[in-house]
């Protein structure tokens, strides 16, 4: 990963500049050329200073021989900083070294801004090209201001778990079996203990949703479970992340364009993983239990079939009606699982429903709540980590709809309100325990790069579980 250190531009080929509307430069950047012959350079170039704008220039006098000015727009925040440093970072890969004044702004955690912008900004996920296309770019050094080296690293390990679910999510299904993707989780930090429960003793502990959705595949299941457990800690929060490594919908098959991107659909179980390391390295003084229910979802000759009927962990049983709402069936063990430490909040995250992804689209995650109080903690850690979540209700007057001609509830509920009906199946297992279920089915991947945004998996949902471990330390 880069280095980030603070110190003087004169090694660094390039210094990058935040420029605000207006061509208007920061009292706080240093060595920065001045204004009046930067607007005679910029004269006849359409650089205004818009967020997000850059325009490389020769600077013979300046301390590199070369300048990057990034606009920073007019309203600035956190995010749109981030953001900023992250168009940099791009601009700015070609080139070894590169001296910024980007934290020098006046915003609180600038320093942390940048450097989680840069460092996501670069990702690359190189493992399976013959020739690297990593940037060049391995030093950033930080210009006037005083950067904390405390934020700079506590920063970087917020970026390390995003980039870990990036990697895990982006890695082929072949490669990502439950037993290896267990191996990883074991190996998060010599701080979380781990115990993975292999097929024989899923079988035995009762997890009847994780083994009906293994069925069908030749590579048995894991069910990790991870305990970060601080001292001093009082609270203890619990996350729950759905693991299909991929999803082929099981006999209730999905056509082919639909099946394209399925190796995503565990990106709740890599957004987990990726905050429970960096949750680790922080330090954060609150327990966390991160719960990840590992397998595929395949059509052998085995495999489950429309109309069987399984019993979760928590005894309740599930008429399964398609077999491509699987990821349910997972959750209903993991959910259950989460209960019987009594935490004082669970957070499940998922790629649960396309339904959600077609009512909030590919950038907005949705979110429910057991109470308001629940949906504050988690949608306020959300803002602070610049992830957009939109509550959704669960609206009880639907449950109805779950109801099944056999068994406690059936996995289905036909075409409407598809997100909100999969809530309510998830409802079933939660017990009292306050909870929020985060629908990620939209952003857990991404079309195409946007400033910080790589294509592919975006480590959606890292941000913000670390945050809500860091609002009830
Ligand atoms: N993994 C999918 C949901 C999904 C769809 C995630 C598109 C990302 C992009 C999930 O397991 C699924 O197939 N859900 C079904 C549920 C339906 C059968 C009730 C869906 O959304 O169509
Ligand atoms: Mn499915
Ligand atoms: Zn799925």
């Amino acid at each position: 990963m880069i280095d980030i250190r603070s110190g003087n531009p004169a090694e660094s080929e390039l210094f990058v500049i935040p420029v605000y509307a207006g061509l208007v430069i920061g009292a706080d950047v240093v060595d920065a050329p001045d204004l009046d012959s930067l607007s005679k350079v910029l004269d006849g170039h359409d650089f205004t200073g818009k967020h997000g704008q850059t325009i490389f220039l020769q600077t013979p006098e300046g301390p590199t021989p070369e300048a990057l000015l990034v606009g920073l727009g007019d309203e600035l925040d956190v995010e749109m900083l981030r953001r900023a440093a992250a168009i940099a970072a791009r601009s700015a890969k070609g080139y070894a070294s590169v001296a910024t004044a980007m934290h020098a702004v006046d915003i609180e955690g600038a320093v942390g801004a940048v450097a989680l912008g840069t460092v996501l900004g670069l990702y690359s996920f190189d493992e399976y090209r013959s020739e690297s296309k990593k940037p060049k770019l391995a030093e950033l050094v930080l210009v006037g201001g005083s950067p904390s080296l405390a934020e700079i690293a506590a920063t970087v390990s917020v970026a390390g778990g995003v980039v870990l679910a990036r990697d895990l999510v982006n890695r082929p299904a072949a490669d990502t079996p439950p037993a290896a993707l267990a191996d990883i989780a074991s190996g998060l930090s010599n701080d979380v203990d781990v115990r993975v429960y292999d097929e024989h003793e899923i079988i035995e502990a009762g997890f009847g949703g994780l083994v009906a959705v293994n069925l069908g595949a030749d590579r048995p299941a894991r069910m990790v479970v991870m305990r970060y457990s601080p001292e001093g800690a009082d609270k203890t929060v619990a996350f729950v992340g759905k693991g299909i490594v991929f999803d082929s919908g099981g006999l209730s098959i999905k056509p082919a364009a639909g099946m394209e991107t399925m190796k995503t659909d565990m990106a709740g179980a890599a957004a987990v993983m990726g905050a429970m390391k960096a949750i680790a390295e922080l330090g954060l003084k609150v327990n966390v239990i991160g719960i990840t229910p590992l397998t595929e979802n395949l059509t052998g000759g085995s495999a489950q079939k429309p109309g069987d009927v399984m019993r979760a962990y928590n005894g309740k049983t599930i008429e399964v009606l398609n077999t491509d709402a699987e990821g349910r069936l997972v959750l209903a063990d993991g959910l259950a699982l989460a209960v019987e430490s009594d935490p004082d909040l669970i957070v499940d995250i998922a790629t649960l429903t396309g339904a959600c992804k077609i009512a909030l689209g590919p950038l907005i995650g949705g979110l429910f709540a057991s109470d308001d109080g629940a949906a504050e903690l988690v949608g306020g850690a959300a803002h602070a980590a610049g992830e957009k979540m939109w509550r959704l209700p669960l609206e009880a007057e639907y449950k109805p709809l779950i109801e099944s001609d056999i068994a406690d509830m059936k996995n289905t509920a036909g075409r409407w309100g598809g997100a909100i009906t999969a809530g309510l199946i998830l409802a079933e297992f939660v017990d009292d325990t306050p909870w929020v279920h985060l629908d990620i089915a939209g952003p857990a991947r991404a079309d195409k790069a946007d400033h910080y945004i790589s294509k592919g998996g975006t480590g959606f949902g890292v941000t913000t579980l670390v945050e809500v471990a860091r609002s009830l330390a």
